[in-house]
Parts: C-alpha cells; sequence; structure tokens
C-alpha cells in the first residue's frame, strides 16, 4: 500500500468538452487563448484552455512553472481579458468587457490571494482589510475588517503592521481582506508558497472551512501535491492545456491527516512508479 502521496481519483468527465456554456456553472470557460507578443516572436501562453467549475467547488491547478497557471488565475479573477475564447461567471459573458467593467464583478464576486500577500508596508492589519470596503463605498467597515480579521484568529493583531507579523499571519490578513467582502469566488496563487508546513496547514485549514461552512467556490494554484489532496478536485496544465482532470474522493482534512516524511514520501513515489514491496525501497 502507498497511503501517503497516492491521490484516490476518478476521471471527471468534464462538461467543457462538449461545446456551449454549461449554465449551471459558476465559471465557464471556452476555447480560452493568450498570447503574448515578444518583439517579432508570438507566445502562446494559454492554448484552448476550456473548463467548468461549479458553484461550491474546491479546486486545486497544478503545473509545472510555466505552463500558464498564473495567466489563467488572472483571466479567470477578471484582471485580464484572453485573446479569444469565452468566458462566462454566473452565467454571463464577460469575455468582452471593459476593464471597468471587469473591474466591478472582481469588487463583487472575487476575492485574490497570492504567494506573496502583497500587503502595503505601512499599513496595519485593520487597514488593510477595511480597504476593499472603501474602494466598495460599504457601511460598517471597521466592524466588518474585526469580523474578518477575527475569523482568521487574528484579532489580537488589528494594529500590527506586515513587518510586526510572522508569513502564516500575514496570509491570514490576506485571506481576511479577501474575504470581507463576501465573494463567492476566492482565487489563491500558491497561497501556502511561501509558509513553513506549520503556517501552510493553518492556512489550508481556513480555505476548507470557507469552503465547507460558507460554500465559497475556491480555486487555487499550488505546486505541492499533498496541498493539492487537501482539495476536491485537481487539474493539471502543461504547455497552455489542461492535460488532466481529477477528482479526489477523499480529501485531507488539514491540521488531522498528518503529513508523511520526506523518506515515507520517496518510498511512496518509488513504490508509485516501479511497484513492488515497501521492504524493497528501505
Ligand atoms: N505579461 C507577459 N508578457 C509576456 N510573457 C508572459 C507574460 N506573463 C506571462 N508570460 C509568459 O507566459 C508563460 C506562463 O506564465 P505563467 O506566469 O502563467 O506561468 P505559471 O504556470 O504560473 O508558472 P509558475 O509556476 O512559475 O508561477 C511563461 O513562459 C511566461 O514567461
Ligand atoms: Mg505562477
Amino acid at each position: 500500500m502507498t497511503p501517503f502521496l497516492k491521490f484516490s481519483l476518478k476521471h471527471r468527465t468534464n462538461g467543457a468538452s462538449h461545446g456551449g456554456a454549461d449554465e449551471q456553472s459558476v465559471i465557464s470557460i471556452r476555447g480560452i487563448t493568450k498570447d503574448y507578443l515578444m518583439g517579432e516572436e508570438t507566445l502562446h501562453v494559454l492554448r484552448g484552455v476550456s473548463l467548468d467549475i461549479q458553484r461550491g467547488e474546491f479546486v486545486s491547478i497544478m503545473g509545472p512553472s510555466g505552463s500558464g497557471k498564473s495567466t489563467l488565475m488572472n483571466i479567470l479573477g477578471a484582471l485580464d481579458q484572453p485573446t479569444s475564447g469565452e468566458y462566462f461567471l454566473d452565467g454571463k459573458d464577460i469575455s468582452r468587457l471593459s476593464s471597468r467593467a471587469l473591474a466591478q464583478i472582481r469588487n463583487r464576486k472575487i476575492g485574490f490571494v497570492f504567494q506573496n500577500f502583497n500587503l502595503l508596508k505601512r499599513t496595519t492589519a485593520l487597514r488593510q482589510v477595511e480597504l476593499p470596503l472603501i474602494y466598495a463605498n460599504a457601511s460598517d467597515r471597521r466592524s466588518k475588517a474585526k469580523a474578518a480579521l477575527t475569523s482568521v484568529g487574528l484579532d489580537q493583531r488589528l494594529n500590527h503592521l506586515p513587518s510586526e507579523l510572522s508569513g502564516g499571519q500575514q496570509q491570514r490578513v490576506a485571506i481576511a481582506r479577501a474575504l470581507v467582502t463576501n465573494p463567492a469566488i476566492i482565487l489563491a496563487d500558491e497561497p501556502t508558497g511561501n509558509l513553513d508546513s506549520r503556517s501552510g496547514t493553518e492556512v489550508m485549514q481556513i480555505f476548507q472551512r470557507l469552503n465547507e461552512q460558507d460554500g465559497i467556490t475556491t480555486i487555487f494554484v499550488t505546486h505541492d501535491p499533498w496541498i493539492a489532496r487537501h482539495t476536491k478536485r485537481v487539474v493539471m496544465i502543461r504547455d497552455g492545456q489542461i492535460v488532466a482532470d481529477q477528482a479526489v474522493a477523499r480529501p485531507l482534512v488539514a491540521g488531522v491527516d498528518q503529513r508523511p516524511s520526506e523518506a515515507q514520501e520517496l518510498q511512496s513515489m518509488l513504490q508509485d512508479a516501479y511497484g513492488g514491496k515497501p521492504e524493497e525501497y528501505t
């Protein structure tokens, strides 16, 4: 048996391959391409990506460096527009909207979390979380920001600057900032990439809770199969195309399932790849 690394996966039948947009999906993209013109040369970074994500899903996106994960996330998050293809968000085609209209949609529906936290250096935790509410012209900003920080366990750190917080705490401020506007979707680009494993586990616990209890549709990029196993579906990208899309039958529970040692992981990997008994790899 190889209990640690092996995903319990089953193939998904992705509606995306059947043509038109899926009206049940919160996110439905069809044939998305993204090209960059670099001097004389055109870089084809996304080469026809189609994907449906249902409300309440928890999806991780994996793939080698440079495969187009962040490019895709920026398009899903309405931060960037595709070169061609269609994007239906809540059934509405947003692929041709102006950048101003996209900004409005972003503010109302989508929360972002980044690998490097993207916090303002000279701004307290409370103020960082209040900012999106100011842009949205919301009422009760202070109490909403406090509630969001409390929900990520930072009620004792309201007046701390980023430099006075640990990496894990900074990422939790960033999650509170993403949450405070009650988005339907959270997009996170390698949110645990800069964290030690304990802080990474804390952040995963928060994402799992947001997904389970609040039903927030969550999509995030990770390089770490252990982290991906905490989500309910894994989409693999290579060279700007989706090459695999699998459901995780039994997602791990952050903080409950213990990560195996490096030696155990290596043993599982070798055994998965080449078969044989555990004793052969000790
Ligand atoms: N603004 C840009 N102009 C030109 N090329 C770009 C631009 N943004 C990304 N690229 C190129 O697109 C490709 C995909 O980049 P992307 O950032 O999406 O990769 P990634 O899968 O997120 O990689 P990583 O795992 O390293 O974060 C890379 O080859 C990159 O050089
Ligand atoms: Mg990236």
